[in-house]
Formats: C-alpha cells, sequence, structure tokens
C-alpha cells in the first residue's frame, strides 16, 4: 500500500477508506499474480504470466475521464523488453467519442503529432483536475448524455471493455482469456499488442485499409497488414497504399432482443507506424511495431452517424469542385500533345462526355516534376492545348511524384537544395531511384518543405494552367530496396509485419525506416504519413494559386486523407474479378472519410476487351469519381474504340450528367458531415441484416441503388431489393416491390446496368451535356418517387 502511487487531494475520510480498500483489492490481485505457482505444463502460470495489472486509478470529478497506472506482471520474452509501467486514460471527449490511449508512464514515446492530425490533447496532468478522487466504485467512466461507457476490470492482468448503455451491448473488450498469450496486453518499445473479444455471431465489421478484398464485410482468419507500399491493386489482401486502422461493427440483434439490429460504432487505432490487425475467430488483435495505443471509441448508433462523429474527429472530406463529377480519360503511355488533342477529339466525335483530360508522367522532360517534354509535348503546342480545352468548358490534370531528380541544372532540385527540404539519412539527402533516375525526396513533415512544393506548383502553373493535380508514388515508392548500413532495430524490427503478405523487411521498396525528417523524426514512424502530408501540402498549394477548391488525387492515403484529397483505388487489372473488387474497396473508402474515390474504368493493367470495358464503365459512371485509365503497354481503351461501349457510355454517362446535381449535393453533404457518397445498402437499411453480406451493390445517397453485371456473358443480375417499391431510373416503369427484402432477378442486357431509385425520394437532376458547364445550364427537374407512407424527401446544394 505504501508503494501506491499517493493521491494529492482526496475529499474526506470516506473517500479515503474506499481508496486504501481498493488498493489492498489491488495489491491482493497483483501478489497472487506475481506468486502464482507453475503448474506441470506451466499453462496457470502462463495464465497469470503475462499483462499488466493496475496500481491505481483516479476518476476526476465529473465522471469523464479516467487515469489507471499499470504495472507489468511479468516479462514476456518475445520482441524486446516490456515497458515496466504504463498509463491508461480513458476520457468522454464528447458524447459520441470515447478516447483511451495507453501508453509508457515514464517516457514519451512517438505519436502522430497534433500540428499534422489535430485532436484535443490527452495527457494525465491536462486532462485530470487537480482534485480528483479514486475508489473501487470508480472503476468506469460514463455521462448521462453518452451512449459509451467505459470500465476497466480490476483483475489480473487488467482489462478494459466499453459497453453501449442503451443495450447492453459489449463493444469491446481486451480482458485476456486463459492461458493465450495472443489476447494479452504486451507493450514493448517495438511491438504492441491489444486484443479484443467480440460476439462473432453478431459482429459484422468494415474498413480496415487499404487492401483490396474480394469481400466487402471483414472475414475471419485474415491478417491486415497496414505499411503504405507500392503494391498494386490487382493483389488480394495485402498492405497497399494507404493506411486505415478503422472499422465499424455493425452488431446482429441478441437473443434477448435488446441489441437491434443494425447498431453499429466505430473504432479508430490512431497510430502511424506498421501493423497487423489479425481478425481471426472471436477477437480481433493489434499488433503493431511502434507508438502508443490510442484508440478511439464512436457511439453511432446508426451507421452514417459514426462515420459523422468519426470526421468529426478526422476532419471532414475536402469540397470538391463541380467538374471533378464529370467524366475523365488518362492513360500512361500518351505519345505526345497531339496524342491527347486527338482522344479529346475522339470523345467529341463519339458524343460521349469528357470532362477531364489526364496525362501520366510521359509529358514531362525525363520524367522531372513541373517540366514538359519538349519534343513531344512542347510548351507552345501545350498552351494551345489547354486552351482549347478551357475554352470549351473541359479541364486538365497532370501528375506529379514526389521524387525530385538529383540534377545541378534542374530548377526544382537547386531551390530545394538550398531550401534544405529533403528526407535524411546519415546527414545528407537520402538518394532513391524512381522514373527519372536518382532522386531526393522532400520531408513533407517539415514546413519548409511545403512552401517549396507550394512555390513549384505556383511556378509551373505560371506555365500551364492546370486544373489539378494527381500525386503518385507517395508511399514512398522507391525502386532501390538494398538493405541500408549501419542496420538498426528500426530497419530490421523484431516483429515483423506481414508486409506484401511475406513479411517482406519494412525497407523494401521504400526509403530505410532509419531515415530522418524535420525534427529527427523517424522513417519508421512517420512512413505512412507521407501521402497525407503531400496531400496536404498539394491542396494548400491549389488554393493558394488558383482561389478555388483544390482537386487532388492521391495515391497514397492515411485517416483524415480525405480533408485534402481524392483518391483512386490504384493499379487494378483489366479482369472480371478486379471489376468486382471495385465496390469492396470504394465503398471502404466512404468509410475512411474519402468520399472522392474511384477506380481505373476498364482496367489498369493488361488488355481489357469490349464486353469488360462496357460493363466497367456501365458501372464506372456511379463511382463518385470516374476515371478510364490504363497502362503503356496495354492495347488503348477510350469509350470510343469500340461502337457497343461508346453506346453504353452514352447512356450510362448520360445518366450521371442528369444525376450531377444529386452527385454534387452528396458531395456537400459528405463535406459538412463526413457521410460517404456511395454507400452500402445498410446504411440506409440498417435494420435488414441481409443487406450486411452483399458485396455487388451499393446505394449512391439514400435511396438510388447500383446493380451490375460483373461477370463475361451474363444478362441478368439478382439483385437484393431492401423493402420498398424501387424504379428503374431509365425506364420509370419498371418497377420493383419488395417486402420485405428480397432477391430479384433483373434484366441486363449487354447496353444496360441496373439502376434503382427507391420510393420517398426526391431527386434533383438537370439535362445532358457533353460538360457539366453545359450540364448545368440545362434545366432543373425534381423526380418526386411518391411513397407509400406519403413522405417524400430530397436535398440539393446550389452553392
Ligand atoms: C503508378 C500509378 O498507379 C499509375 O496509375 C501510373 O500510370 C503509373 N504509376 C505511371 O505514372
Amino acid at each position: 500500500i505504501r508503494k501506491a502511487k499517493p493521491i494529492s487531494h482526496l475529499r474526506g475520510s470516506h473517500d479515503q477508506l474506499l481508496y486504501l480498500i481498493f488498493c489492498v483489492f489491488t495489491f491482493a490481485f497483483a501478489f497472487l499474480a506475481s506468486t502464482a505457482t507453475p503448474t506441470s505444463n506451466g499453462l496457470e502460470e502462463e495464465a497469470v504470466g503475462y499483462g499488466y495489472a493496475i496500481r491505481s486509478v483516479t476518476v476526476d470529478r465529473s465522471g469523464k475521464s479516467l487515469s489507471a497506472d499499470l504495472q507489468l506482471i511479468k516479462k514476456s520474452s518475445v520482441f524486446g523488453p516490456d515497458i515496466q509501467n504504463l498509463n491508461l486514460i480513458a476520457s468522454l471527449e464528447t458524447k459520441d467519442r470515447l478516447r483511451v490511449r495507453i501508453t509508457d508512464a515514464n517516457h514519451q514515446r512517438w505519436e502522430i503529432p497534433s500540428q499534422i492530425i489535430p485532436r484535443p490533447p490527452n495527457s494525465p496532468h491536462r486532462s485530470l483536475p487537480e482534485n480528483h478522487h479514486s475508489s473501487p466504485g470508480n472503476l468506469f467512466i460514463s455521462d448521462r448524455n453518452s451512449d459509451l461507457i467505459f470500465t476497466v476490470h480490476n483483475t489480473t492482468p487488467f482489462g478494459f471493455a466499453v459497453v453501449r448503455r442503451s443495450s447492453g451491448d459489449t463493444l469491446f473488450n481486451t480482458s485476456p482469456e486463459g492461458s493465450d498469450s495472443g489476447t494479452f496486453l504486451i507493450f514493448k518499445d517495438q511491438y504492441l499488442q491489444l486484443s479484443s473479444l467480440l460476439p462473432a455471431d453478431r459482429s459484422s465489421l468494415y474498413g480496415l485499409g487499404e487492401h483490396t478484398r474480394k469481400s466487402f464485410k471483414l472475414t475471419h482468419n485474415q491478417i491486415l497488414t497496414m505499411w503504405n507500399a507500392d503494391i498494386g491493386s490487382a493483389n488480394l489482401d495485402v498492405n497497399l497504399y494507404g493506411s486505415q486502422p478503422f472499422y465499424i461493427d455493425v452488431r446482429s440483434p441478441d437473443s434477448d432482443g435488446r441489441v437491434p439490429a443494425g447498431s453499429t460504432h466505430g473504432v479508430l487505432l490512431l497510430n502511424s507506424n506498421g501493423m497487423d490487425i489479425v481478425y481471426a475467430g472471436d477477437r480481433i488483435t493489434y499488433k503493431v511495431i511502434g507508438g502508443v495505443l490510442d484508440l478511439y471509441f464512436f457511439a453511432g448508433p446508426m451507421p452514417g452517424m459514426v462515420i459523422e462523429q468519426y470526421t468529426e474527429l478526422i476532419g471532414r472530406p475536402a469540397p470538391m469542385p463541380y467538374w471533378s463529377f464529370g467524366f475523365h480519360q488518362c492513360r500512361y503511355g500518351y505519345k505526345n500533345v497531339y496524342d491527347v488533342a486527338n482522344v479529346v477529339a475522339g470523345y467529341a466525335k463519339a458524343r460521349i462526355p469528357l470532362e477531364v483530360m489526364w496525362t501520366d508522367i510521359d509529358y514531362m522532360d525525363g520524367y522531372k516534376d513541373f517540366t514538359l517534354d519538349p519534343i513531344n509535348f512542347p510548351l507552345d503546342k501545350m498552351r494551345k492545348f489547354l486552351n482549347a480545352l478551357h475554352r470549351n468548358g473541359q479541364k486538365y490534370v497532370v501528375i506529379l511524384d514526389p521524387g525530385i531528380s538529383v540534377n545541378k541544372t534542374y530548377g526544382t532540385y537547386v531551390r530545394g537544395m538550398q531550401a534544405d527540404i529533403f528526407i535524411k539519412r546519415d546527414g545528407i539527402p537520402y538518394l532513391g531511384s524512381v522514373w527519372p533516375g536518382p532522386v531526393y525526396f522532400p520531408d513533407f513533415v517539415n514546413p519548409a518543405a511545403g512552401i517549396f512544393w507550394g512555390n513549384e506548383i505556383k511556378l509551373f502553373r505560371e506555365l500551364i494552367p492546370v486544373d489539378g493535380l494527381w500525386i503518385d508514388m507517395n508511399e514512398i515508392s522507391n525502386f532501390i530496396s538494398s538493405p541500408p548500413t549501419p542496420f538498426s532495430t528500426l530497419d530490421d524490427p523484431p516483429y515483423k509485419i506481414n508486409n506484401a503478405g511475406i513479411r517482406r523487411p519494412i525497407n523494401e521498396k521504400t526509403v530505410p525506416a532509419t531515415s530522418l525528417h524535420f525534427n529527427n523524426m523517424t522513417e519508421y514512424n512517420v512512413h505512412s504519413l507521407y501521402g497525407f502530408l503531400e496531400s496536404k501540402a498539394t491542396n494548400a498549394a491549389l488554393i493558394n494559386v488558383t482561389g478555388k477548391r483544390a482537386f487532388v488525387l492521391s495515391r497514397s492515403t492515411f485517416v483524415g486523407s480525405g480533408k485534402y484529397a481524392a483518391h483512386w483505388t490504384g493499379d487494378n487489372a483489366a479482369t472480371w474479378d478486379d471489376l468486382a473488387y471495385t465496390i469492396p474497396s470504394i465503398l471502404n473508402f466512404g468509410l475512411f472519410g474519402i468520399p472522392m474515390v474511384g477506380a481505373d474504368i476498364c482496367g489498369f493493367s493488361g488488355n481489357t476487351t469490349e464486353e469488360l470495358c462496357r460493363r466497367w464503365i456501365q458501372l464506372g459512371a456511379f463511382y463518385p469519381f470516374a476515371r478510364d485509365h490504363s497502362e503503356k503497354y496495354t492495347i488503348r481503351q477510350e469509350l470510343y474504340l469500340w461502337d457497343s461501349v461508346a453506346a453504353a457510355a452514352r447512356k450510362v454517362l448520360g445518366l450521371r450528367y442528369r444525376l450531377l446535381p444529386y452527385f454534387y449535393t452528396l458531395m456537400y453533404e459528405a463535406h459538412i458531415k463526413g457521410i460517404p457518397i456511395a454507400r452500402p445498402l445498410f446504411f440506409s437499411f440498417p435494420q435488414d441484416i441481409k443487406t450486411y453480406d452483399i458485396n455487388s451493390q451499393f446505394l449512391i445517397g439514400k435511396g438510388v441503388m447500383v446493380s451490375p453485371v460483373l461477370k463475361p456473358g451474363v444478362v441478368s443480375v439478382n439483385a437484393y431489393f431492401p423493402a420498398g417499391n424501387w424504379f428503374d431510373l431509365f425506364n420509370y416503369s419498371n418497377s420493383v416491390s419488395a417486402n420485405p427484402g428480397k432477391y430479384t432477378t433483373l434484366d441486363a442486357p449487354s447496353d444496360h446496368i441496373n439502376v434503382h431509385v427507391r420510393e420517398g425520394n426526391i431527386l434533383a437532376m438537370q439535362g445532358e451535356a457533353m460538360t457539366t458547364e453545359r450540364a448545368r445550364k440545362t434545366p432543373f427537374q425534381l423526380l418526386v418517387v411518391v411513397s407509400s407512407s406519403g413522405n417524400s424527401s430530397g436535398d440539393i446544394f446550389l452553392g
């Protein structure tokens, strides 16, 4: 008892007595744990051998914040020494948000700086007022207005739980199970482990990216790795370009009827280090190689409300310009400015709307950012081309890569060296290799790099007035993988995350983990923040030079990237499987607060086919971000190249353009509340548990449902209709009545995709046109889909 942390201002003898009783209990547990006699098989010792015990708990007077001192019970032998003393702070930051942060009690550890991801401070000294009290009855925090209750279990080892007050449903429970060391809290310098029990039969989990997955709902026995990597999205189940350690858990009803179907909460582990999240059996286990355990729980209880609460913390999605909802055409391998101009002409001739023309790295001189190839994309011709585009109300976007060519005759490089903004290793800029050959990478953690980058963008825009920017290879992708010397535990951490699905060294094909950023932050810690920081700098630069909303498309993302950028799913393949996987990927980014998302229409790598491309544009026309893009050595796939694809494109893009006011309103709603543009069916129908397993349909907003064909040679789809009357948006007289929800086989001839609107919706629409500017000038129409209940509603944002 004497060793207990003194609590300075107890409020009178009653509290003192309770505190004393509490301490006796705590230490009795801890003592028993540390002296447990091993049994013959050692299991019992294991059971109490790991984890931490509570030394003391204090709850602040408001009852909304709790601090617990934790002490290691027994060392574990793997992944380095354990940290002896931890501190846990739980606080109800808002009525819908609970934060639980566990870190080393005595030493400061790496955490994402609040300059990078702003959030309320959380430290024992600041969050707890001086007059606090402690008693065994106070091992939980709650608030009358909040549905979340946090409880610490005074067990050995200790655990904590988050419970929904209204239903008694346990949302998260870290109490370890028996002797299974995989369920204990472990806290080492380079290995943090936390595991929660889930009601496996009632939890449907979604999120945790970025991965390409067959199923939108997470399936059991998966390792979900996070470590940003240039791995093509055609690879299933491995870590890809971004890290999004956020999931939502949609609950099915429990047997005694207390938990309503669709009751949803969200969980974020705010941590930028590499990690594996293991979803197996009835547990979710975080295995993280650095930082702190900083968990946020979002109460919901409806799916849309969770995303609203989540984006309140991480930042609401950027407002997107109206034009970005038009159709985009890109390709890696356009030969010259004439080639590009011909594509624009090809679209005009085929009467297929084309809003934005893009060029990949081909436009650059020797793949150097902010330059033009003097032979194939000369300045005067480019200016002419751009003028013509702009006169026609069309836009132009170009790619930028982070690697700056090391070349003393290259102005950007010279200015970068002068500003001293490159990532360093051993005191000199780290030399990587990407398209231009040897490169240095701007350190976007350094505010001066943002200034440098902004200036380069300004100079480039003086050369040619691009409308938006596409930032690629920002994981960071590096063609060099050689192990750096000297080699440290940062380069080769004791726990190997499942990088690339093969536990590939974390240094491979990126910048070595021992490289240094601004203020000596290590690449090990900031690695997965790079694309996020580049997005932020690029967004600020564009707003600064145009005075308008910025359109930035970023391949790499982190928590909060939606505030600055749109995203595409990277290098998919022109296959039917990849066509299908775009739906889970796009829905996931909606959950991550990055609603402006699309996949390369008709497929990026490999040769597409007429049929695949036709089906892909039919689906892609309803992605929030709709861009056709392909790899250099594949056949061309502009939509006008096949008559049947061109006809399909006119039809579906025609509907998309008529729906532009609806898309734009959804973008506004996303910006104000965070709610996705493309949504899973359960967002509108959470009580319908059949919607939880759907991978091949989605909603745009609350009431437009897209049911695409995803297989070759097929002319019908078996689509699920949640309860209600649904009307075909191409032909209002085709309707489906579902009561209750049911699967229906729909005709899907080669020129048709099924898009339905549900009763009760009012859609603001306008006319078709070749550009969004012209579509915006056509008369508005309100499509009022009368509901059997008599009430229909809809929104329109006109700003
Ligand atoms: C990789 C990107 O993912 C792809 O879209 C692009 O075409 C190539 N880099 C070339 O820049």
